[in-house]
């Protein structure tokens, strides 16, 4: 029988998952306690309590949670992203998508899970190649995310040398302004002309309604269904097609295909959905 220190323990940490799920759908298994541990340790220290216990009763015994609900989803979420991820999705929309756009309105693309904005630059890279092909071109991007730490990421556009070895040279040549931080790190920042072509918002997925034009001609979805159930896969993924105009397409990442069962959608490529016309 356990100790009732621990099974005190075992319900707060409950606790926990149980209001991240909620508020993310993000599913938390038991079995991954020791990482939620490892991760709000950071948090922990920043507060000034000694332990995992002391925190948990901290925000939920002593009123603390809405202060630090943000901070335990910023820790809680996983951000990992490359610029050129996934790279046939950016090819696909080269060959088979931006050149049968129309010339007269622009180019709408939102990153709907954009981790600190390496997805949404990228797009932004391939739509500038684009553009010199084909002046006229205009476009906008969307990034939004959960996390405030990594939307703010993506603000700032700053990345580390390692960070680049996925975008071709002659992009980060055009793309990418190299500088120095304080401490003499190599750091790069996606130009100002880039830059401006993006907005990054915070938003959760699970919400009920999106803040967000219904008329976008590209949507990527990649790699954040994977932490939902199916339940509210389902329901992100046909909220998402709202979003999409008629003929335009959702991308989700490369596990997640079975996942798009919307009768609007129709897979064109892997992991690829293009919308009924109508
Ligand atoms: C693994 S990253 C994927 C980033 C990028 N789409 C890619 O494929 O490289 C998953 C992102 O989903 C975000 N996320 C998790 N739950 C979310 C939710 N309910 N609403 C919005 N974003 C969420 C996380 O904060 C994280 O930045």
């Amino acid at each position: 029988m356990s100790s009732p220190i621990i099974a005190a323990d075992r319900e707060l940490r409950a606790k926990l998952c149980a209001i991240v799920t909620e508020k993310t759908g993000i599913q938390l298994p038991e079995n991954k306690s020791t990482m939620i541990e490892g991760r709000l340790r950071k948090r922990i220290r920043a507060v000034g309590v000694p332990d995992i216990r002391t925190y948990l009763k901290m925000v939920f015994d002593d009123g603390h949670l809405q202060s630090e609900l943000p901070h335990i989803i910023d820790v809680l979420t996983t951000n990992k992203t490359d610029f050129f991820r996934e790279k046939a999705h950016f090819g696909f929309m080269e060959k088979h998508i931006l050149p049968n756009h129309p010339a007269t309105r622009s180019f709408k693309f939102w990153s709907a899970a954009s981790s600190s904005g390496e997805e949404a630059y990228t797009a932004a890279m391939t739509f500038a190649e684009h553009a010199k092909r084909n002046p006229g071109f205009q476009y906008s991007i969307l990034g939004t995310d959960i996390s405030s730490t990594v939307v703010t990421k993506a603000r700032q556009a700053v990345y580390t040398r390692e960070e680049l070895v996925d975008i071709p040279q002659s992009m980060q040549d055009q793309y990418m302004e190299m500088g120095h931080s304080s401490n003499g790190r190599e750091l790069a920042r996606i130009v100002q002309s880039l830059r401006d072509k993006v907005v990054f918002a915070q938003m959760n997925l699970t919400g009920p309604k999106y803040p967000v034009d219904r008329n976008m001609d590209v949507i990527f979805l990649r790699n954040v269904l994977i932490y939902f159930d199916e339940a509210m896969q389902k329901k992100v993924v046909s909220n998402i097609a709202d979003h999409v105009r008629p003929g335009g397409y959702l991308f989700v990442g490369h596990s997640e295909s079975a996942v798009v069962t919307d009768p609007r959608l129709t897979q064109c490529a892997a992991a690829a959905f293009r919308k009924e016309v109508q």
